[in-house]
């Protein structure tokens, strides 16, 4: 079941007006959020997020964090997998087309979740290869609006170069992947730029940041410059949906030995068990644990 204005239903009965503002200019904000055996992963943090993003649209918040929570629950249990992922979706409504906000108009509100296929063991054994590409998205990449369309042009050329993903660099630095976060490790330091409008301030970004924290691995959060990447020991991915993987290869060339890294097998091993841990505790699982 899908959950559109205030109703659940089958996706197939679900429809939108085509005055959709989100269809028309994509002017909406959308989180993604993993659930692991029917628990929210980060919950809090991704209605914080939303809460960010529509702030940086001028859209009002149409849910207090409790009736999220609350049709978050339902649409969780009205969908069969234990691991899913759900998609929130809220755009400024439909009205009459033109650039000005409209008057009086309600958001309208989707959300539909989907299993979650976290990657296969065998690619994070094998690693994954990644391209580059110069970022050329707008000034508020820190917003997760709908308007996806530069990601979508910059993935696809990962996708054609028989890649996972197209690591972005602006005015010679690293700023995130197409769809994702970027870490590097140089010298065994964890290295990753800090949170600007140039970036998705991402979630799990934030987790792997905490473990690495907690567990005294040597981290440092600062710009890192094209030539860092490209000669880094390990290059690391992060999202909500690929979690932590290991790229090997940059623009066809090796990244350190060709294989994941120590790095890589110590975080995605924290991961793994600090998600475990919070299918446990609920939402409140402490990171020493
Ligand atoms: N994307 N940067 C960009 C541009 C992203 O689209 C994403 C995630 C991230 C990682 O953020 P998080 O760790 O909070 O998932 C970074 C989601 C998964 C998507 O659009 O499907």
């Amino acid at each position: 079941m899908i959950y559109l204005n205030g109703k659940f239903m089958p996706i197939e009965e679900a429809y939108v007006p085509v005055l959709d503002r989100g269809f028309i200019f994509g002017d909406g904000v959308y989180e993604v959020i993993p659930v692991y055996s029917r628990k929210p992963f980060r919950l809090a943090e991704h209605l914080a997020r939303l809460q960010h993003s529509l702030n940086g649209i001028r859209l009002n918040n149409p849910h207090t964090n409790e009736q999220w929570h609350t049709l978050i629950e339902q649409i969780i249990a009205s969908n069969a997998a234990d691991d899913q992922y759900l998609y929130l979706h809220i755009t400024r409504g439909v009205a009459k087309r033109d650039h000005a906000f409209p008057a009086g108009v309600s958001p309208t509100v989707f959300m539909m979740s989907n299993p979650l296929l976290v990657p296969p063991q065998e690619l994070l054994l094998t690693g994954v290869p990644a391209i580059t590409a110069s970022d050329n998205r707008w000034g508020r990449c820190d917003i997760k609006a709908i308007s996806l369309l530069p990601n979508v042009l910059l993935r696809q050329l990962a996708i054609d170069a028989g890649a996972m993903e197209t690591i972005l660099l602006r005015d010679g630095f690293l700023t995130e992947g197409a769809a994702s976060n970027i870490f590097i490790v140089k010298n065994n330091v964890l290295l990753t730029p800090p949170k600007s409008h140039l970036m998705l301030p991402g979630i799990t970004y934030d987790v792997v940041l905490e473990l690495a924290q907690a567990h005294a691995i040597p981290h440092e959060v600062r710009e890192i410059a094209e030539g860092e990447l490209r000669t880094a020991d390990e290059v690391l991915l992060t999202s909500s949906t690929r979690e932590v993987m290991p790229i090997v290869s940059l623009d066809g060339k090796a990244i350190g030995d060709g294989k994941p890294g120590a790095m890589f097998k110590q975080l995605n091993q924290l991961y793994q068990q600090y998600k475990a841990s919070t299918m446990r505790a609920g939402n409140s699982a402490v990171l020493s644990e």
